[in-house]
């Protein structure tokens, strides 16, 4: 998490001077859809546990401002509540792809028929969450409670393999969500199986090698995002914005390759596009603003980033997201070589 950050520094802007910066343009297009701002809303999981209005907090404070809203597949309120409170607004569906078919299918049938317009498939947590000492001295498993798991109570296909409904034993239910949820034999082979089953854009999340990129790419993928789940599941790994330029290069231009990971600023996000990312995702800064104030909190920090993006692109000398590029930035190193 920390080296997610610290990348950051090793990139210094280098603004243009006595340019027209009167009218300026932060929107992005994404698969047909033009997006007011250069960032979604990440799926952060579980949202319950940290502010009662939970995910509908998080969605109506994205709908306010018409930024998508990525929705987890372990979130606590379902993909229909969800929808039912955007409305006609943006939202994505982040896919954890559980070990059973059936209900893999019926969870991005949901997603369709619900209005959500791209499936993001996560792979960094195939196997598990990362082994996170914090959690594990305090207890912190919300599964093993029930919570996290609106999507999978809701949905038919899980219900009817229960032999009991949830609402009369629980603890059949999440024992049942924790043999299906993780899923650590998914690999390539498996990939065509989600791209027939959905005419949505499928993007993968959790891309850190060109490798990777290329793979993806190569089997109908429609984008990436370059992410480390935050720096959250395996501790030393490559800062996403290291990783970024070798997958912009394995790209060249084919697919729009989205980032997360330690955005935090306004010039976060210039350096990420100038690197040649198309939008990137917000994780904890929006679910710190859930915890303080609910839909309000969230709303404030959309409001902040946006200000922030448009005041930074203009004193960059820029007037277009869509337009800038490496010739933005220096190597923080060799700056004085200019
Ligand atoms: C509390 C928390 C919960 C998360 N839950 C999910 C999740 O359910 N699905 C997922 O794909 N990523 C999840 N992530 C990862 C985020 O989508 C994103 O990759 C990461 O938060 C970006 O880094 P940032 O927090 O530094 O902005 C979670 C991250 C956090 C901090």
């Amino acid at each position: 998490m920390r080296s997610n950050r610290k990348a950051f520094l090793d990139w210094h802007i280098r603004p243009r001077m006595l340019r027209d910066i009167t009218n300026r343009d932060l929107s992005v297009s994404l698969f047909g859809h033009t997006y007011p701002a250069p960032f979604l809303l990440a799926p952060l999981g579980i949202q319950g546990v940290i502010h009662p209005d939970a995910e509908l907090g998080t969605a109506r404070a994205a709908s306010k401002m018409r930024i998508p809203f990525t929705l987890s597949t372990v979130s606590s309120r379902s993909i229909e509540q969800v929808a039912e409170t955007m409305g006609s607004s943006p939202r994505w569906f982040q896919l954890f792809w559980p070990n059973d078919l059936d209900i893999m299918k019926s969870l991005v049938h949901r997603a369709e028929n619900a209005g959500y317009s791209a499936i993001v498939l996560t792979v960094d947590t195939r196997a598990g969450f990362g082994w996170r000492p914090r959690s594990i001295r305090n207890n912190f498993y919300p599964f093993l409670q029930g919570e996290g798991m609106a999507n999978f109570l809701s949905d038919p296909v899980f219900r009817v393999k229960l032999k009991q409904p949830p609402e009369q034993n629980m603890y059949a239910a999440i024992s049942l969500f924790l043999q299906i949820i993780w899923n650590p034999g998914l690999t390539w082979e498996q990939i065509p199986i989600l791209r027939n089953l959905t005419k949505l854009p499928v993007l993968i999340k959790g891309i850190l090698h060109p490798e990777d990129a290329r793979l993806a790419m190569g089997l109908g993928m429609d984008g990436i995002v370059v992410s480390n789940h935050g720096g959250r599941q395996l501790d030393g790994e490559i800062a996403t914005l290291d990783a970024l330029p070798k997958i912009i290069d394995a790209v060249e231009g084919r697919i729009p390759v989205l980032f997360d990971g330690g955005i935090r600023e306004g010039v976060d996000v210039l350096k990420t596009i100038a690197l040649g990312a198309t939008a990137v995702l917000l994780g904890r800064p929006y679910i710190y603003g859930l915890a303080v104030a609910g839909e309000r909190g969230v709303t404030q920090v959309i409001r902040n980033m946006m200000g922030d993006i448009d005041i930074s692109l203009a004193n960059a000398g820029e007037k277009s997201i869509a337009e800038i590029n490496r010739s933005l930035l220096v190597p923080a190193d060799v700056e004085c070589e200019y």
